[in-house]
Order: structure tokens, then sequence, then C-alpha cells
């Protein structure tokens, strides 16, 4: 772990990793927008974002929860925020693409020849004894 002493908006503005896995914010909470702005293009897709009493900052809220943005999000526990990166759709010639809608889709989604095998959406009951 690295700890970086003084104003965030300083010691977080260089030198950071290529990809952040998980972002914990509980300082000021109207430097939660500016905090995210310094983080954001690091936040790989599944990346977590918790954001601790971020009813205090309504711009804060507004951005990860609107899906333009990127995150899925949603109040958690008490006045916590948890957010999920799932990345920004970017929009390539005039067709939107999501980086995660980009994978190959198996054979039953998106007309799948009819009767395509659809995977089971639990595991079979175990027997016992
Ligand atoms: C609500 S306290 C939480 C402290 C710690 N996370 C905890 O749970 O004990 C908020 C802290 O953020 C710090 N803080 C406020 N603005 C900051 C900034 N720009 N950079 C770094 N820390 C800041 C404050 O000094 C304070 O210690």
């Amino acid at each position: 772990m690295e700890l970086r002493e003084g104003d965030a908006l300083k010691t977080l503005a260089l030198g950071l990793p290529a990809q952040v896995d998980l972002l914990l914010l509980d300082g000021a909470k109207a430097l939660y927008p500016d905090i995210l702005r310094l983080i954001e293009d690091r936040l790989r897709p599944g990346a977590l974002i918790v954001a601790d009493d971020a009813d205090d900052s309504p711009e804060y809220l507004a951005r990860v929860r609107a899906p333009r943005n990127g995150y899925l999000s949603t109040p958690f526990a008490v006045d916590v925020e948890l957010s999920v990166r799932v990345g920004r759709s970017e929009v390539r010639g005039r067709v939107k693409v999501n980086p995660l809608a980009s994978r190959t889709p198996r054979p039953h989604e998106n007309g799948g020849p009819p009767g395509s095998p659809r995977p089971p959406c639990r595991s079979p009951p175990r027997v016992w004894g």
C-alpha cells in the first residue's frame, strides 16, 4: 500500500497507477466530483467506488447515477453510495458501443439458431445420502 499525505487534489494529480480497482471516498464531500475526475480514467471496468455520506454531494450522486457516465450505482447501507465502473459508451461512427457489450454473444443470445441450448439458471439440485 502507498500512503500519500496531503491535499488529495494534489497528491492524486500525478503518478497514479495504470489501473485502479477500488476507490474509497471519505474526505471532503464537496470534493468527491473532483477526486472522481482525477481517478476516472484509471478505473478499470468492474472497479468499485464506495462513497461515504454521498448524500452530501449531490453533484457526485448525479454523476455516478447518470447511465451515460459509465457507472452502475445504488445507495447502500447508511448514506453510502456503491458504484461500479462499467465504462463509458464510446461513439464509433454512428454506433454507440459499450466496451463491455463487445463480447461474442452466446448461441442462445441475440437471434441464435432456434433451439439453441440455454445454460441452466441454477445448478442442478444436489442429492445427498
Ligand atoms: C469524515 S473524515 C474521514 C476520515 C477517515 N476516512 C475516517 O473514517 O476516519 C474526512 C477527512 O477528510 C480529510 N480531508 C478533507 N479534505 C481533504 C483533502 N482535500 N485532501 C485530503 N484529505 C482531506 C479531513 O481532514 C478529514 O480527516
